[in-house]
């Protein structure tokens, strides 16, 4: 190893274990940019280190939790493997040896958060949970790091992204619970055992370690009241929706007179209201804030790479306090091309003010024929002897649309200069 590798010790090889190892293999040399550090992956504790996984060394794999603990060559623990007994004894032997941690266990936070906090800090080790809670949004990190002193009043989301998908469902297509919760099942959104999403016992258990980042105290699973959507009908879906409401599976959490109130229940949520926008397996979390006024976060909530994406970013923010490396500085130069405007693809609309004549439209759509261009939409109004000519075109070349507008704009039957606006599509260059 060289002189600034540091040896990742993992606990847990699993959905997103796994995920972790690859993330690091494939971005070890961003990584070492970034950080000045190359990561050195393994030991790796499982259960069963007889079985096979693809992409795993086996050579790694070990049962004998010693290997990944006691071993003075493990610089960072990362625990994926979840549960709170032998986890929690696990990470206090990590954390008293001076090895920072980095876990996505939301259950062992939410209930032993803050004997993990006393043990990190009387050991002065750190400490980093972002997977914890949302997964790929990096929710902890802005409100312990960005807002910190942003006195936040209120943590309001929709936490499970389960759930979200199954009330989208009932809203969207009259489903009811059961044959949502089928649908949430058959597109790998829900476990074979859904307990703790329907119940509201997962997004609780989110609530807390939230709510005590945000509120600087120690807020506990056991001290927030928790309901779910395992009661709720679609009837009433329905006629929320007619009255111009969405349900949500709503964690909330805010400072009353100095105190916290934090819960979880299905809540109707109006129509204009941006968590109500929230649609599919998504997460979001609104912030608002004293100071920095109302804030919102969405994004995936769960799914091994994105869970991963999260704790390799606990574990750059280990490494980039270490040894005074910079993430910024060295990142900066990755040695990319700059893409010209007319190298990227893009949708595009296009205006034109033409003569109310036969003929102009099939002159303009052969122009872009020509150019290899599709159009998706036209509208055309008649105002008199002119004619508004609107159209939307398919994702295509942007060297090819200027050619064509160059072209169009020059027809006799086309009067002013053509109005054009790119289009949000899917992929880069949108
Ligand atoms: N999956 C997600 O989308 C997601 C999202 C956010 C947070 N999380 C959290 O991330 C953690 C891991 O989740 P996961 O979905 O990756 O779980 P998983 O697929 O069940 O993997 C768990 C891994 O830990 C190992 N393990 C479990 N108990 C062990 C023990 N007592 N001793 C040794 N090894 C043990 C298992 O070994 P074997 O392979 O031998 O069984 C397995 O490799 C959990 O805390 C979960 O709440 C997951």
């Amino acid at each position: 190893m060289s002189a600034d590798s540091v040896r990742i010790g993992l606990l847990g090889c699993g959905t997103v274990g796994r995920a972790v190892v690859r993330m690091l293999d494939e971005h070890g040399d961003t990584i070492e940019r970034a950080s000045g550090h190359r990561l050195e992956i393994g030991p790796i504790l499982v259960r069963t280190p007889g079985r096979s996984r693809p992409g795993i060394d086996p050579g790694l794999l070990t049962d004998d939790p010693a290997r990944v603990l006691d071993d003075p060559g493990v610089g960072i623990v990362v625990e994926v493997m979840g549960g709170i007994d032998p986890t929690l004894d696990y990470l206090r032997r990590a954390l008293e040896s001076g090895k920072p941690v980095v876990t996505a266990n939301k259950q062992l936070l939410s209930r032993e958060g803050p004997r993990l906090f006393e043990m990190a800090e009387r050991s002065g080790t750190e400490l980093r949970f972002e997977a914890s809670a949302c997964a790929a949004i990096p929710v902890i990190k802005v409100l312990r790091e960005s807002l910190l002193a942003a006195e936040i009043r209120a943590v309001t989301g929709i936490l499970n992204g389960t759930t979200n998908y199954m009330l989208t469902e009932m809203a969207r297509g009259g489903l009811s619970y059961e044959a949502s919760l089928a649908a949430a099942q058959r597109r790998g959104y829900a476990e074979a055992d859904p307990t703790e999403d329907v119940n509201g016992a997962d997004a609780a258990a989110k609530l807390a370690i939230l709510s005590s980042i945000a509120f600087h105290t120690r807020v506990r699973f056991d001290d927030v009241p928790f309901a779910g959507i395992d009661e709720l009908s679609a009837e009433d879906v329905a006629h929320a929706a007619e009255l111009g409401f969405a349900v949500k599976l709503l964690a909330d959490a805010r400072l009353v007179d100095g105190g916290v109130s934090a819960s979880v229940a299905p809540m109707l949520v109006p129509l204009g209201h941006r968590l109500a926008a929230i649609s599919g397996a998504d997460n979001a979390v609104l912030l608002e804030s004293g100071t920095a006024g109302e804030i919102m976060l969405v994004g995936p909530g769960a799914g091994g790479s994105e869970t991963a994406s999260a704790v390799v970013s606990d574990v750059l923010s280990i490494l980039g306090t270490h040894r005074g490396s910079f993430l910024h500085n060295a990142l900066a130069d990755a040695g990319r091309p700059l893409l010209g405007e007319d190298q990227v693809e893009s949708a595009y609309y296009l205006r034109l003010s033409v003569a109310d004549r036969p003929g102009v439209l099939a002159s303009v759509a052969s122009i872009f024929g020509e150019e290899e261009l599709s159009i998706r939409t036209v509208v055309q109004k008649g105002e008199g002897s002119e004619a508004r000519l609107v159209l939307v075109l398919h994702r295509g070349s942007s060297a090819a649309f200027r050619r064509a507008v160059r072209r169009v704009a020059l027809l006799d039957d086309v009067h002013e200069t053509p109005v054009v606006l790119r289009v949000l599509g899917a992929g880069a260059g949108g």
